[in-house]
Order: C-alpha cells, then structure tokens, then sequence
C-alpha cells in the first residue's frame, strides 16, 4: 500500500504525536456530540449505580477518535484500561490471560475487533454475557469443562464498520455507537487546538484551508498540520503563510477538498475505464491494485460521504460533482494554483 499523507490509519509517528494532542477528558473532546453525551449519561448511570458500564461497539472509519474516546472513558470512571486487538490475539489461551488480569470495573478496549477468529469470539461470547470463562481441560474422554469467573469488566470494541462483526457479537454489546466525519468547523478548533499545544502560529485563513483539506478527520488534520509546520520551517523561517499552507498541500498531492492523488485516481479510473460505473467493488479494487477491504473501509467512505462516490446495489457511480471537481484540477498540476 503507498504511503499517504491522508491515510487515517495511525502511524509510529502519530503515535507520538498522539500522546501529546490526544484529548484527556471529554471537556476537551471536539466534536461527536450526541455519541458524547450518551456515552456520559451511561457513564453516570454505572456511577450512580456503583456498577460497571456495559459494553459499548464503537464503529465508523479510522481516524474519527475511537481509541481516544476509550480512554477517556477509562479516566472518566477512573478505571484501568487495557488495550489490544483483534489480530493480536491468535488463541484463547490469550484472551484467558488478559481477561483474568483484570480488575473490577476495567476497561479492555479491543480495537480491530472483527478480526476475532470464531473461536476466540466465542471465548468473549460468556465472558461478556456471564462475566466467566468455560475451559476445557484434558483431552479425549477425560476433557472437562471448567468454569473461571472474571471480573466485571467493560469490553470497549472498535471496528470500521458494525456490519462485519458476527450479529452474536455485535448483540452484546450494551450500546452501539457510530462516530461520524467531523463538521469543518470542529476540525478547525481541533486544528486550533493542536497548534496551541505544538507551539503553532498560523491564522484563521490558513486554519480554514488546513480544515478543509483534512477530510473531516482528526488524525488526517494533526499529520497535517505537522508536515506544514515542517515546511514552514524549512521553506519560510518557520512562518506559516497562506502560501506556505498551500505550497506544502501541493507537495502532499491534497487538494482544497482533501483528496489526494489516489482519490483522484479512484475517480478517473471510473470515469475512463468503467464509463462512470457501475462498477463493482472487486473489478475497482484490482484497477487500482488495492485489497477490496481496504477500498471500502479507507478511501470509500470520505468520497461517499462528500458527494463524490455513490454505492448502488448495481456498484460504484461517480457523480457529477466528482467530474467536475476533476475537470477543474486535472490540468492543473499545482492544485491550489488552478
Ligand atoms: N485531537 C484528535 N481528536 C480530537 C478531538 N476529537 N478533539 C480534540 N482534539 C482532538
């Protein structure tokens, strides 16, 4: 996969730059309201009630604040909390050692978390329902069955989409949230934020145009508004201008809506090979040599979102906003220059 400066998926480097512009409370949360205020009504609920939070499914595409959201709920109810992922657990005997070191209360957040194989999931089936573990012992006909109570836990699950986790799964969880694309103006003040915190001066002209090409997404407007803090210093004397901002979007290949050089290419390819589409998901995936998971989960949602892709039962449409959006950038190869 090639590298972008737009990929919401997180990177080494984000992780560290996370740390320090990751909100800590949700007095400091932008954005997300209503999945915000009815996560703290549930979280005063197990207070009031001295009971642990149910479990909640947090779904929607990468980059829209689901990690950050866990831990904040962690602090909030001033619990522990555990962090990992579908992938990373390959046996049960794994899940086993992780639920068992919790304590009551807890938080283990499971991000990724249809990437569970079947087996596993059905270790998390009792574990969330009966908050205890059936084990089996020994082999052949000597094997029992062992039960091992667990703490009362939270299991906080994170996944791209809600429709990829087996319906058993996805029925026990207590709350099901989908967090959205940010409005323009949220990420403008987390863009706001993120400077203050960075030491970044730059004006509300170069905040609307940083908004505007972040794809509604948090982590896209942090990586950058660093890279543009980066060209800044190296170009301009560390001066953030309105021609620096656009300089270096240019240089990333992101234009004033936010698509970069492959959601563009995304949208040619339909046009020029498949006529507009429909197209289906498999034959556009292989045109532009990606997984179709990948397609659907990573580049889709954004130009869905924004008017540029329309999924139909037949397949992928371009529309006409998406050829007219090409039409005023294809010839132009500095995009802000057009
Ligand atoms: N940084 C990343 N996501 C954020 C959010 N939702 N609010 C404030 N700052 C953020």
């Amino acid at each position: 996969m090639q590298t972008r400066v737009v990929d919401p998926h997180i990177s080494e480097d984000d992780e560290l730059l996370d740390q320090n512009l990751r909100p800590q409370s949700f007095a400091s949360y932008i954005g997300q309201t209503n999945t915000k205020a009815a996560i703290q009504i549930a979280i005063a609920s197990a207070q009031q009630r001295s009971a642990a939070l149910d479990h909640i499914l947090l779904f929607g595409p990468p980059g829209l604040g689901k990690t950050t959201l866990a831990n904040i709920i962690a602090k909030e109810m001033g619990v522990g909390f555990k962090t990992t992922s579908g992938p990373a657990i390959e046996r049960a005997g794994d899940l086993a050692a992780i639920l068992t070191n919790l304590k009551d209360g807890d938080i283990l957040f499971i991000d990724e978390i249809h990437r569970l194989s079947r087996p596993i999931e059905e270790v998390l089936y009792t574990a969330m329902e009966d908050y205890a573990l059936d084990i089996i012992v020994g082999k052949g006909p000597s094997a029992r069955s062992i039960k091992i109570d667990l703490p009362k836990f939270t299991l906080i699950g994170a996944t791209t989409r809600a429709g990829l986790l087996s319906s058993p799964l996805r029925d026990r969880f207590g709350s099901i949230f989908r967090l959205d694309f940010y409005d323009v103006e949220d990420i403008q003040a987390i863009i706001k934020r993120s400077a203050k915190l960075l030491g970044i001066i730059l004006n509300e002209e170069c905040i609307d145009v940083l908004a505007h090409a972040s794809r509604r997404t948090p982590r896209t407007a942090n990586r950058i508004l660093k890279r543009v803090r980066d060209f800044a210093l190296v170009k301009n004397g560390g001066q953030i201008t309105i021609a620096t901002v656009k300089e270096a979007l240019d240089l990333m290949t992101i234009d004033m809506v936010g698509l970069d050089e492959i959601d563009r290419r995304i949208i040619t390819i339909i046009i020029n090979q498949f006529n507009g589409g429909p197209v289906g998901l498999r034959a556009l995936a292989a045109a532009i040599s990606e997984e179709s998971q990948t397609l659907e989960d990573v580049y889709e949602p954004y130009l869905i979102q924004e008017g540029y892709l329309i999924r139909t039962a037949q397949g992928r449409l371009v529309t006409d906003k998406a050829r007219m959006h090409l039409g005023l950038t294809q010839d132009s190869p500095r995009l802000f220059q057009s």
